[in-house]
């Protein structure tokens, strides 16, 4: 069946079986950014979001996504002109493999537009549905407090620019 899908503000028409994961189809037709690994919705690595929502991409049906917004990791900076969380991430050594790094960022996305300036606890929660094997969470819940500071104006870039709330959007 054919479904219609609009990616990172793209629209794809798409023809998918009715068993077909959203994460097999994204990959399938091109957008590896997003990683498989558990595949039954247990790791969170395979995060993207549906009409702002965190969905687990490996055990959402494609034909659930139809006709919805879908974000992915593609949707953020390029390798020129990281997002402020991503910039935020490899300033904080936050990623280390690399793997999970995906589904910590559009998580961390996701919970700073509903919560631009979160204490410590509201990240370590918000990220706690996202599996990482090597950095200890630690500093990814540094990166995600470093990244609220960014995007609210109160710190410098890591270029010794000042961050500008009005174009680092998130
Ligand atoms: S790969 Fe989807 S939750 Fe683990
Ligand atoms: S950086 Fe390797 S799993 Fe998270």
């Amino acid at each position: 069946m054919e479904i219609e899908l609009t990616i990172n503000g793209g629209q794809r028409t798409v023809e998918v079986s009715k068993t077909e994961s959203l994460l097999d189809v994204l990959r399938r037709i091109g957008y590896t950014g997003t990683n498989k690994s558990c595949d039954t919705g247990s790791c969170g690595m395979c995060r993207v979001l549906v009409d702002g929502e965190i969905r687990e991409s490996c055990v959402t049906p494609a034909v659930q996504a139809d006709g919805f917004d879908v974000e992915t990791i593609e949707s953020l900076g390029s390798q020129d002109d990281l997002h402020p969380v991503q910039q935020a991430f490899i300033d904080n050594s936050a990623t280390q493999c690399g793997f999970c790094t995906p589904g910590m960022l559009m998580t961390a996305i996701s919970f700073l537009r509903e919560n631009p300036d979160p204490t410590k606890s509201e990240v370590q929660e918000a990220l706690d549905g996202v599996l990482c094997r090597c950095t200890g969470y630690k500093k990814n819940v540094e990166a995600v407090l470093d990244a609220a500071e960014r995007m609210q104006g109160k710190k410098v870039a890591s270029d010794g620019g000042a961050i500008d709330p009005n174009t680092d959007e998130l």
